[in-house]
């Protein structure tokens, strides 16, 4: 039996969902602890390419427990269209695939609408969210204010939760946004039938997967968001509104720290980021534009284009002590293939002076310099191998350079965007 966790370690879209899909094989329950449909995971099988928003990425694969723990926001009319598409396909036939922990906070609709109101309030200082909700749902769940799945399963309870925070809303949402009041009726009946749909798979998740772990079996937990998005330990306010890094995965599903064995890491081979705020090996020249085309680097939930830059050892570096990494897993390195020359950010400038950590400040963080190491390319398709020595040299070498910088085990190797475009060095469930 192991316990690991899935975290991404740049700025999200690392690839995540293809390593929780491929993963998945070996876990029997695999677990969603934060962030809400902000997040889009990718999973490639076959000709078909799917994304998740709130459904773990393990769903693909028979017979395993899908888990949506207490520290993810939901919003149901997603969640229940993504339940609905997989149904369609074949997948969740047997109730027992899918658990909602009753305790996770919804999305409602003035959420939604606070979050794209605010954004176009604050014009040339927005964050750049993902217009999903997201922070203004958190804000609620911190101010106690929040609406839990379980709420709904409460005409009355959720009668005058709604009814009190909506008069609250509506003021704030006509007097300082100028935006449109909610009717009380048309969030609440539609929000009583989001209920009695999501009814079956509501769940105390905690003792389920409590009981899965008394049971020997294997869990994979599957981070959102990456980092530097991380709300204490990113690039604050430029970041979304959950806890990212590893140890939140024992708040958002209710285990103790404990119980978790391994931490893996996942970083793109470059390194990118939507929405605004501080990149400082960000390319914004033709090898960005390069980068962006090569990698199909467009927002999995938003559509909009990846601003684009060098992997950033810093960063990653970072990552792996405020996680507790053990094992990274480096992706889309066949993107790579046809760069002459490729640079690893080793370090910044600012004002004369070299760093080799992040700045707290944002204003230096902002104005920093990447220093760079230059490698050469190795320009050779890479996208069919399946063993790390069979690599072109420099490929080798990129690799063995950034676990020496990093000072963390690469442990697989992604080379193409299907399940099995994979190169395996050691499985963490192995
Ligand atoms: P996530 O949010 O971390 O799950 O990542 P996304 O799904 O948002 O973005 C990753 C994108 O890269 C998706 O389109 C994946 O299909 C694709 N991808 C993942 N691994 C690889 C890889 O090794 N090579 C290539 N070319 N594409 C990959
Ligand atoms: P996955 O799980 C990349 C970014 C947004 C914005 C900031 C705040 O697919 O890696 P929010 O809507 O959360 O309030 O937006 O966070 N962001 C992501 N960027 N991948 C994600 O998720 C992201 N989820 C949020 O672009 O900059
Ligand atoms: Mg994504």
């Amino acid at each position: 039996m192991a316990v690991v966790i899935i975290v991404g370690t740049q700025w999200g879209d690392e690839g995540k969902g293809k390593i929780v899909d491929f993963l998945a094989e070996h876990a029997d329950t695999i677990v969603r602890f934060q962030g809400g449909n902000n997040a889009g995971h990718t999973v490639v099988v076959g000709n078909e390419s799917l994304i998740f928003h709130l459904l773990p990425s393990g769903i693909l694969r028979q017979n395993k427990k899908c888990i949506i723990g207490n520290g993810v926001v939901i919003d149901p009319g997603v969640l229940l269209e993504e339940i609905e598409m997989m149904r369609s396909k074949g997948h969740l036939q047997n109730k027992d695939c899918l658990f909602i922990s009753e305790s996770a906070h919804l999305v409602m609709p003035y959420h939604k609408r606070v979050d794209i109101a605010r954004e176009n309030l604050m014009g040339g200082k927005k964050i750049g969210t993902t217009g999903r909700g997201i922070g203004p749902t958190y804000e609620d769940k911190a101010g106690r204010v929040g609406i839990r799945v379980i709420d709904l399963f409460d005409k009355d309870v959720f009668k005058e939760k709604l009814t009190s925070i909506l008069e609250e809303k509506n003021f704030y949402l006509v007097n300082y946004f100028n935006e449109e009041a909610f009717e009380f009726e048309e969030i609440y009946e539609e929000y009583i039938d989001f209920g009695k749909k999501i009814r079956e798979y509501a769940a105390d998740t905690s003792r389920i997967i409590d009981r899965e772990m008394k049971n020997g079996k294997n869990i994979l937990f599957e981070g959102a968001q990456g980092y530097l998005l991380d709300i204490d330990h990113g690039t604050y306010p430029f970041v979304t509104s959950s806890n990212t890094v590893a140890a939140e995965a024992c708040i958002g599903a209710g285990i103790g720290p404990t119980k978790i064995d391994k931490v893996v890491g996942i970083s793109k081979a470059y390194t990118t980021r939507v929405g605004q705020g501080p990149f400082p090996a960000e390319l914004n020249n033709e090898l960005g534009d390069s980068l962006r085309e090569k990698g199909n680097e467009y927002g999995a939930t938003t559509g909009r284009p990846r601003r684009c830059g060098w992997f950033d050892a810093i960063v990653v570096k970072n990552a792996v002590r405020i996680s507790g990494i053990d094992s990274l897993v480096i992706t889309k390195l066949d993107v790579l293939n046809s760069f002459e020359k490729i640079n690893i950010c080793t370090g910044y400038r600012y004002n004369g002076e070299v760093y080799s950590e992040i700045p707290s400040s944002l204003k230096r963080l902002g104005a920093c310099r990447p220093i760079y190491e230059e490698m050469d390319g190795w320009l050779s398709e890479i996208g069919g191998i399946r063993e790390r020595n069979k690599l072109p040299d420099n490929a080798k070498r990129y690799i063995d350079r950034i676990e020496a910088l990093v000072e963390t085990e690469v442990i697989m190797i992604s080379v193409g965007s299907k399940r099995d475009d994979t190169i395996v060095m050691k499985d963490p469930f192995m």
